[in-house]
């Protein structure tokens, strides 16, 4: 009986935890002759919706004839759907001194600042301090997006991928092991899985780029050249495009350098 409470009131707090992936449907008031927010950015496939809560009458129309609402009654509201990224300027048709702005992401955008909010968004489920000196930003979360939210590397370059008490398989809050973020020591029968934090010349894994590339694309690891890696998923990765392999190894070159635990774990 307490489990179903609990699963119930889990279920409960999942509701009201909003998934940053879902399409959302964003609120724009009119209120006193005024579109409110002005200006809003929203992701490819939110939806905007006008409420009218002045007791005039008002429209939201696009600039460009790609919408209209007609007069929206005090208390009215109009819905639009926007799959196109973009800028799309709007105003009261009755009123054009009203004017508004809805910018949507592209999908790149929307991954990119999705990669950052998995840093820096609270509660913190990453709390590291990146090294973006001399980095192109957008690349850097980017490859934040792909290693965490996609490439699951710490799953096996991090022992434990969770710290304590923020285990999600426990139901614990989730948050990574910052102690061990990607510093390698756990164990697949006799292979270890690798550090490939940036050693001291800043190079994730010791590694360059190119050799980085090779390593996901033919599964040859340059410490070891003559062997083919048999755990890592490379064969996988390795049909990345070159643009993403390109944010990963910056991702990793911007992480904290973490020294290799000295005893593996499983
Ligand atoms: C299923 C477990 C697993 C996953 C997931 C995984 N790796 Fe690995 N990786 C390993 C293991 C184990 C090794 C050591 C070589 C081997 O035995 O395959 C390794 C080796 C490496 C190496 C070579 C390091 C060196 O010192 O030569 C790099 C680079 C690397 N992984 C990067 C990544 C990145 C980036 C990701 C995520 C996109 C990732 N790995 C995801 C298990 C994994």
């Amino acid at each position: 009986m307490i489990r179903k409470i609990h699963a119930f009131l889990a279920l409960i707090l999942l509701s009201f935890i909003s998934n940053p992936l879902s399409a959302e449907t964003v609120t724009i008031n009119i209120k006193d002759f005024l579109f409110d927010p002005g200006s809003k950015t929203i992701n490819l496939g939110d939806s905007v919706k006008w409420v009218n809560q002045d007791s005039f009458a008002h429209t939201s129309t696009s600039d460009t004839n790609l919408w209209d609402s007609k007069n929206l009654s005090s208390g009215a509201s109009f819905t639009r759907l926007f799959d196109k990224a973009g800028k799309f300027t709007y105003h009261c048709h009755i009123h054009p001194d009203m004017t508004g702005t809805i910018i949507v992401r592209t999908a790149e955008q929307a991954r990119i600042k999705l990669g950052k909010d998995i840093i820096t968004a609270n509660p913190k489920q990453l709390p590291i301090k990146l090294n973006l000196a001399g980095k192109n930003t957008d690349q850097v979360y980017l490859g934040s997006y792909i290693v965490n939210a996609q490439g699951a590397c710490a799953d096996c370059h991090s022992c434990p991928t969770y710290a304590e008490g923020h285990d999600p398989y426990k139901g614990e809050p989730k948050q990574f092991n910052t102690a061990g973020y990607l510093s390698g020591g756990r164990a697949f029968g006799p292979f270890t899985s690798a550090n490939i934090t940036p050693d001291s010349t800043g190079k994730p894994a010791g590694i360059t780029l190119a050799q980085f590339k090779n390593l996901l694309r033919t599964g040859h690891d340059p410490h070891a050249p003559e062997n083919i890696l048999q755990v890592m998923p490379w064969p996988i990765y390795g049909m990345m495009s070159d643009h993403d392999l390109d944010a990963v190894y910056t991702y990793l070159k911007s992480i904290p350098p973490l020294p290799t635990p000295a005893a593996n774990c499983n």
